[in-house]
Formats: C-alpha cells, structure tokens, sequence
C-alpha cells in the first residue's frame, strides 16, 4: 500500500478484489478492464483480471471511468443543523453525484473554529465509508470577523485542516485578511475568501440589474465581489500566501483573474455549475431556491465564466452544496435564505455545458472536477491518474444517459433543487472510494 503521509486516520481500503470491465478511461480509446486490489489499481489491460479471484465485477458497459471527483466547496450542516443535512446524508449524495472527496465548509453550529469540531467530522466520515469529509476550518473565531482561529492546532490535529475559510461571509477587514495570509503561509494552508464588500450588500437579495429592478428585489453589485477580489489578489502579491476565490460570479472578477495569473499572484478560483448555467431570469417566479449569495447573474458573466473555466483562468468546479429546509425557502423571497443544492447534479450540469456541445473532452472535466482541486487542496490521494499504483478513487460515467431532475430522488436531506425538471445527458453510475463501492446507481432511479 502507498502511504500517504498527509492525511489523517482514515477508513481502511477494501479487501476485497473489484473487477470493473469494460470501461473507457477519461472516456478515451478501447474499453478496457481494471483491476482494484487492496484499494489500490493493480492493472489495467483486456487481461487485468486473468488468474485472478475476483470478489465483485463491475460491468461497466463502456462507459466513461474518471478520477474520484473532489469538491473543494459543499456544507454538509453537521454539527447544528442535522434538519437540513448530515454528514451521512450530505456524504450519500456527495458519492452519488460522483465524489469522493469534498470540504464541508465552517458555518456549522458551533462554528468549525476548533480542532475538536473538525475531529468529529472527519472520524464520522470515515466512520461511514463513503466519502473523505474534510472540514474548513473557520479564519476568525465564531465567523464574528474580529480573531484569527488556530490555524496551527487545526491543521496538526487528526482532520489535518487544509483550508480555512468564512465562507457565507467575507473576511472584510483588509488587516485581518493581511494576518490570515501571513499566518497561513508557514503552514502552507488555504484561504479561501467569499468576496463580498458587506458595505455594499446590505440587504441585497438578488443581482443589482434589470430584472430585480423589475420585481422590487434590493441589488448585490458586482462591485461588492470585484473589490474584494482585486484587494485580496493585491495582498496576496504583497504577503505572499496562496487564496482561493470562492464562487465566482461576474465578467469582472474573470478580468481580476487574468490580470492576477498574468502577475504570478498565486490566485486560484471556482465557478460552481449554477453560476456556469443559470441567469437572474430564473427570480421571476419570486422562488426562494434561487435565492443564493453570490446571486445568479446575467448571461454575459454565464458566458464569461465558462470561458474562463475553459482557459484555466478559473481552475476549478466546486458546487456551494448549501442545503436548506423548506421552511427557509417556500417562503418570501427576501425571507429565503441564500444557497442550493449541487452535489447530485454537478457533473451532470458540467457534462451539458461542455462535453455535449463540442467544446472540452472528459479530459476537463477530470482536470476541473478533480484533479485541480485535489491539488489546490494538497491531497496526496484524490485527483490522481487513473494508472497501476494508484488509490482506487474512481467515478464511472454513463454518458448516454437521459434523466430529469427530480427532487424527489435525492440523497440530501434537502430539497432546494436549482435544477428540478431539467432534462441531463450523463449519469454518474458507480463510485468506488479506495475500492469500496461506495454508490451504485439503481435500476429503480429514474
Ligand atoms: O448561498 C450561499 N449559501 N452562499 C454562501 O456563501 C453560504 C451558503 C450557506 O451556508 O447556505
Ligand atoms: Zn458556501
């Protein structure tokens, strides 16, 4: 077995002998089988399980095997608000739509601001098998914006924290953010930022445009995630740490990014696939589901993004999974509260927008879904090539499947649905983390 050194405690591999057959890698070439010893790929070929004792076969009919996905963004609630989801839910759905990694974001009740939090969600986990639930810790204590956490005591303790982040809300004060970079560049962690100037979304519930100067809605401006963006790409010029733009929103942050990797400012960033397909349109029914922060655009930032995801300007996909109960979204739409599901419809919705047109191979999406993540993260066992040797963190694809989305059929514990009734063309059939099975689509779901 390789050792991974980085990592915490885990879940052992399996040990039993997995047989996928007939399976196209990165959706290229002659389908081939693969043969899954101890967690680990232990040969590829037409051959790859000759003389062997095969525990389980896989038929995977030619479809498409991809790297495990890694989702660097969801909120799985636990601790606080198990109502909404859990990290058994929240992982279910996470393995159904395809990953075996994500980072469960820090605004649980109580606030991920201490090692022992963090512990808890990594060991329940890895207590449940399904997938790597690695916790962000918060940047300040409480979310409050006033004291850094301890970034050292967390990133040391068993769930080994590699990303910090106040995500739902924005490290505003520009001295804070200077000491979190500073404080962060000896260990080598993440930061990542939620860019929105507070001072300029007081109220907002939806993109300050046309259409919520239509329906009465009080606008977030561009503005507000741009100022950030460009603050932060500066201090990250200045002190030196890495930071990671959570989603990203507009036409004018893309600009911020080029200029930013133009300079070598070590500035990475998402896009996640409801800012990549939706538009502001979708707030005429005064429906709470889209109420999300940052809010849905226009279609010149739709299209701006996803030229950027194209040219590597935005590096990756992560979903902002933020379930919520109906009672805080089948309400008014200034009384919703922002955030949707992702997890089970991500590559679905990237598959549509990308493959199915023409313009990028599954190539991108395993380098946008899972391997740029993984290392953005700096983890040592997802996002690796699909070769001898490697961890079995595997997704298999139908990319001919024909399903609509449907509420009704999820793992989340939620059903904030941005996605209900849309008609998708690729379906994550089976997931395998270190060679468990860890979803196995069912000839019941439609
Ligand atoms: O829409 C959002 N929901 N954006 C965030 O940044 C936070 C998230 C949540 O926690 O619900
Ligand atoms: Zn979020």
């Amino acid at each position: 077995m390789t050792n991974y050194p980085e990592t915490g405690r885990k879940a052992p591999a399996a040990a039993e002998t997995t047989l996928l057959t007939n399976v196209r890698p990165y959706g290229e070439g002659e389908a081939v089988d693969v043969l899954i010893e101890n967690g680990e790929i232990a040969a590829i070929g037409a051959d790859a399980g000759a003389g062997k004792n095969i525990d389980k076969t896989i038929n995977g009919a030619g479809q498409v095997l991809l790297p495990g996905l890694v989702d660097m963004h969801v909120h799985l609630r636990e601790p606080g608000r198990e109502d909404t989801e859990t990290i058994e839910t929240g992982s279910k759905a996470a393995a159904k739509g395809g990953f075996t990694a994500v980072f469960t974001m820090a605004n649980t009740m109580p606030v991920m601001d201490q090692p022992v939090i963090a512990e808890s969600v990594w060991a329940k986990a890895q207590g449940l098998g399904l997938c790597d639930v690695h916790p962000v810790g918060s940047i300040t204590k409480g979310l409050a914006g006033k004291d850094l956490t301890e970034f050292g005591m967390m990133a040391r303790s068993d769930a080994k924290v590699r990303m910090f982040s106040d995500d739902g809300k924005c490290v505003a004060d520009p001295q804070l953010m200077r000491r979190a970079l500073e404080y962060a560049k000896g260990l080598d962690v993440l930061i990542a930022q939620h860019a929105e100037e507070p001072r300029l979304t007081e109220g907002a519930v939806a993109h300050e445009g046309a259409t919520a100067a239509q329906l009465g809605l009080r606008g977030w401006p561009r503005v507000a995630e741009e100022s950030i963006v460009a603050r932060d790409a500066l201090l990250a010029r200045d002190y030196g740490n890495r930071v990671h733009i959570c989603h990203a929103s507009t036409t004018g942050t893309v600009e911020l990014l080029k200029w930013a990797k133009s300079q070598d400012i070590p500035l990475s960033a998402e896009v996640t696939p409801h800012h990549l397909l939706l538009t502001d349109d979708k707030l005429r029914t005064y429906d709470g589901v889209f109420r999300v922060n940052p809010p849905l655009r226009e279609e010149h930032d739709t299209l701006a993004l996803r030229q950027a995801l194209l040219d590597g300007v935005i590096d990756v996909v992560a979903t902002d999974h933020a379930p919520h109960g109906s009672e805080d979204k089948c309400v008014e739409f200034d009384h919703a509260k922002p955030g949707m599901l992702g997890l089970e419809s991500s590559l679905a919705v990237i598959v549509k927008l990308f493959v199915e047109p023409g313009l990028a191979d599954w190539r991108f999406i395993a380098r946008v879904m899972s391997e740029k993540p993984a290392e953005i993260t700096r983890l040592p066992d997802h996002g690796r090539p699909i070769a001898v040797g490697e961890p079995a963190n595997l997704t298999l694809v139908d990319p001919e499947a024909r399903w609509v989305s449907d509420k009704t059929q999820l793992e989340s514990k939620s059903e904030n649905n941005p996605y209900e009734g849309i008609e998708f063309g690729a379906r994550v059939t089976h997931t395998l983390l270190r060679g468990h099975l860890t979803y196995e689509l069912d000839a019941q779901d439609n």
